[in-house]
């Protein structure tokens, strides 16, 4: 079996659902069920033996080691973080405790489980550690994209502690020899993010009449990835990866951030009309706000054959289609309804 820590927020709640829609192999979804872990997410697996849900921290390095015991997994998929670059601009310190400190502890403990193991089963086992392209810094308008050797330049909480835990995973690999690999990812979107992100803060709004707020002049430019491709890129690296090196993951799909908020609107007009693009309302830029992320995945493709599946517009249909019939999710989000699902469903393995 493998374990996954943040299989409850959305990346990983994506990666536990693909995972086991593909293999019969169970996880053990370790999740401190934070604000953005939701196990509504992962109701379509209640009653599902193959999936494992533990009520847990990163930091608690004895709750992983008994953990680590009990089900002997040959692999560690480590989403946990706290992720919201805005959030880590008002209040860093959980993002140092969980992305720094907690990737330490993690890796402190995978170490010695890894170095217990014997012949075949040390070996096989991995660490995958996913991160963002954020650790790069921002590029020039014309500037050629990231690639995995480009220099770390973090600009803001989020990524400055990213990249501190992507520089402990490297260590731990060059130092002790753990098995580990870094994937740096552009911004991902698709169904269950939170709608704190640029693309559901948009369709939610939009769908409740409210503003769309737009930072600054709105030509951030990002890479998106459609969060589905994101869970195969790390199924690929995880397979066939080499430990100690770096994969960077991407869409090959650049944007303005103002040109994702017409893109939004058009599709909600065309799926569920109303006149959106006049909720457009620029506000005060974010302080220290990147110009622009590029992701050169050329790497990731020549050696391990992956290449996302999803154009910009299949996935952002899919993404507006998810929205506009999941509106209950969204409601119960907003409601915070969604911490009560522990209690009344997962009390069996809330630890
Ligand atoms: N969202 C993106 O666009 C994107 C892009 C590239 C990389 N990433 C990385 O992918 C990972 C997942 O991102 P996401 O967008 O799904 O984040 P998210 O905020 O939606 O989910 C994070 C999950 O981690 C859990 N968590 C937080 N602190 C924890 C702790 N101390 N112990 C155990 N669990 C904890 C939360 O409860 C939540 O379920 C993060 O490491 C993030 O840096 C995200």
């Amino acid at each position: 079996m493998i374990l996954v820590t943040g299989g409850a927020g959305f990346i990983g709640a994506n990666f536990v659902l693909d995972w086991l829609a593909q293999s019969d192999e169970p996880v053990i979804n370790l999740d401190k069920l934070t604000y953005a872990g939701n196990l509504q997410n992962l109701a379509s697996l209640e009653g599902d033996s193959r999936h494992i849900f533990i009520h847990g921290d990163i930091n608690d390095q004895q709750k992983i080691a008994t953990l680590l015991k009990q089900y002997h997994p040959r692999a560690i998929i480590h989403l946990a973080a706290e992720s919201h670059v805005d959030r880590s601009i008002h209040e860093p310190e959980a993002f140092i405790q969980t992305n720094i400190v907690g990737t330490f502890r993690l890796l402190d403990i995978a170490y010695y489980y890894w170095k217990e193991q014997e012949g075949e089963a040390q070996q096989a086992f991995r660490f995958v550690h996913v991160s963002t392209d954020e650790v790069y810094g921002s590029l020039c308008k014309d500037a050629p994209a990231f690639t995995e050797t480009h220099p770390y330049q973090p600009n803001s909480p989020y990524s400055a502690s990213k990249a501190s835990s992507d520089q402990l995973v490297r260590a731990y690999h060059h130092t002790y020899g753990l098995p580990t690999l870094i994937t740096n990812c552009s911004n991902n979107y698709g169904a269950f993010q939170f709608p704190e992100k640029l693309i559901p803060l948009m369709i939610v709004n939009a769908l409740s009449g409210k503003p769309l707020p737009v930072y600054g002049d709105g030509q951030q430019i990002r890479d998106w990835l459609y969060v589905k491709d994101h869970c195969s890129a790390i199924r690929r690296v995880l397979q066939a990866g080499i430990p100690g090196e770096t994969y960077n993951i991407g869409g090959w799909n650049e944007k303005p951030n103002i040109e994702i908020v017409h893109i939004i609107c058009d599709l909600l007009n065309e799926l569920h009309p109303a006149d959106y693009h006049k909720l457009i309302k620029y506000v005060t830029d974010r302080p220290g706000h990147d110009r622009r992320y590029a992701i050169d995945a050329r790497k990731i493709e020549r050696d391990l054959g992956w290449r996302p599946v999803e154009t910009f517009e299949t996935g952002i249909r899919k993404t507006v289609k998810w929205y506009l019939d999941h509106q209950d999710w969204v409601a119960n989000v907003h409601s915070g309804e969604y911490r009560k699902w522990i209690e009344s469903h997962y009390q069996e393995h809330a630890g």
